[in-house]
């Protein structure tokens, strides 16, 4: 049987390639290059927009301010902080009611701000939201 040197060669790269990446496991908690890790919520009422931006059962994110606010089906208004509770990366992507994390693939429930995908494990922070002339309000003392 004829020897593939190259072939035991490429074996061993990618055996070394696989160590490597194990080794940054202990760094894994860190932002990939590019993303945002800092990121603030609301220190006092924001106006977010029109009430009617936000459907029964549905979500709306906003981005400029780091909150989302949902609606459940009986028409209650929740507000979460969108700074992530793992390495706090600001959450820019909603999917339905479902925020996802560009840092390390948390997810979270917008209706009730609850992880439904690690490595988050704690949920997002809940804001004081209010309406008000037809406008969303949140934001501590909203
Ligand atoms: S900061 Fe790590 S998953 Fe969001």
């Amino acid at each position: 049987m004829p020897a593939r040197p190259f072939a035991n060669r490429r074996t061993v790269l990618r055996g070394a390639a696989v160590t490597s990446i194990a080794g940054l496991g202990a760094a894994a908690c860190k932002a990939p290059s590019g993303a945002a890790t800092v990121g603030a919520t609301p220190t006092a009422p924001v106006d977010l927009g029109a009430e009617s931006e936000v459907a029964n059962g549905g979500a709306q994110l906003y981005r400029e301010h780091n909150v989302v606010v949902s609606r459940s089906a009986d028409g209650a208004l929740k507000a979460y902080s969108t700074i992530c509770t793992h390495a706090g990366c600001p959450i820019d992507r909603l999917q339905g009611t479902t925020l996802v994390c560009p840092c390390h693939g948390s997810e979270f429930d917008a209706l009730t701000g609850k992880v439904v995908r690690s490595p988050a494990t704690e949920p997002l922070n809940e804001l004081p939201v209010k309406t008000a002339n037809g406008r969303i309000v949140a934001g501590p003392g909203a």
